[in-house]
């Protein structure tokens, strides 16, 4: 166990409408109470935002996103800026997704002006890194992780290290049911780390929280969570589910 606060972070990615949303978060808000020895957030769709942060007006658990633009405003169909996720309750960001690289073209540089534009703007960027199985396959996985890094991190104005949250996804092991053994993961965060030293000094990378993203399931959570670099989980398909989720959350605490 590390000395960051654990964060349990839930993407609900392509699932739920507003008031779907709104009836989960609600339910979960309720399974968790007010326990306060783990952070938790959970990023909705964009249309669930303001719904969602409603009803967790009297719960600890924060709010995310799942994109943003890094303009503040303009002629951008389809976007959406800070500023409005700020407005709408939102204190995280996830940015660079496997899926929005692999999907929509996403690139480390936009990763990296779109975790400048949160931060800018007071967000919380949640930065997802990870290699493909073909990558880890042929070795590359470190060499791969270490471009993400250096170029999607690359001149962050980091006034503390709760500012950053970086997840640690392998590709193959998300959706996939195939999680990343407590062992590999804990190499590839160690390795993280290194980077983030590399980039911010050694007491802030020792601050900043990595989190391990990829088929995270109760019964999976603490044993990765008992390793010194793990530091919480990103959570897709078993966050969907509030009573699952919240036991998730009561393991990693
Ligand atoms: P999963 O997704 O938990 O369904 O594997 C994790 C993620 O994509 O963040």
């Amino acid at each position: 166990m590390s000395q960051r606060k654990p964060l349990i972070a839930g993407n609900w990615k392509m699932y739920k409408t507003g008031p779907e949303a709104e009836a989960t978060a609600s339910r979960l808000a309720e399974l968790v109470g007010k326990d306060e020895s783990v952070d938790v957030m959970i990023a909705p769709p964009f249309t669930a935002l303001a719904l969602v942060d409603r009803v967790l007006n009297a719960s600890p658990i924060a709010l995310g996103a799942q994109n943003l633009h890094w303009e503040a405003e303009g002629a951008f169909t389809g976007e959406i800026s800070p500023d409005m996720l700020k407005a709408a309750g939102c204190t995280y960001v996830i940015i660079g997704h496997s899926e929005r690289r692999q999907y929509f073209g996403e690139s480390d540089e936009g990763v990296n002006r779109k975790a400048k534009a949160a931060l800018a703007n007071g967000l919380k960027p949640v930065i997802c890194i990870g290699e493909s199985e073909s990558q880890r396959d042929a070795d590359e996985t470190f060499s791969v992780l270490d471009k993400q890094v250096r170029l999607g991190l690359e001149g962050l104005p980091l006034r503390g290290p709760e500012d950053l949250v970086v997840a640690y996804e392998p590709v193959w092991a998300i959706g996939t049911g195939k999680t990343a053994t407590k062992d590999q993961a804990q190499e590839v965060h160690a390795f993280i780390r290194k980077q983030l030293a590399h980039f911010f000094g050694q007491d802030m990378a020792a601050g900043i929280r990595i989190l391990y993203g990829g088929s995270v399931k109760p019964d999976n959570i603490a044993a990765l969570m008992a390793m010194p670099d793990i530091d919480g989980g990103l959570v897709g398909g078993a966050s969907l589910k509030p009573e699952i989720f919240a036991e998730i959350i009561q393991f990693g605490a």
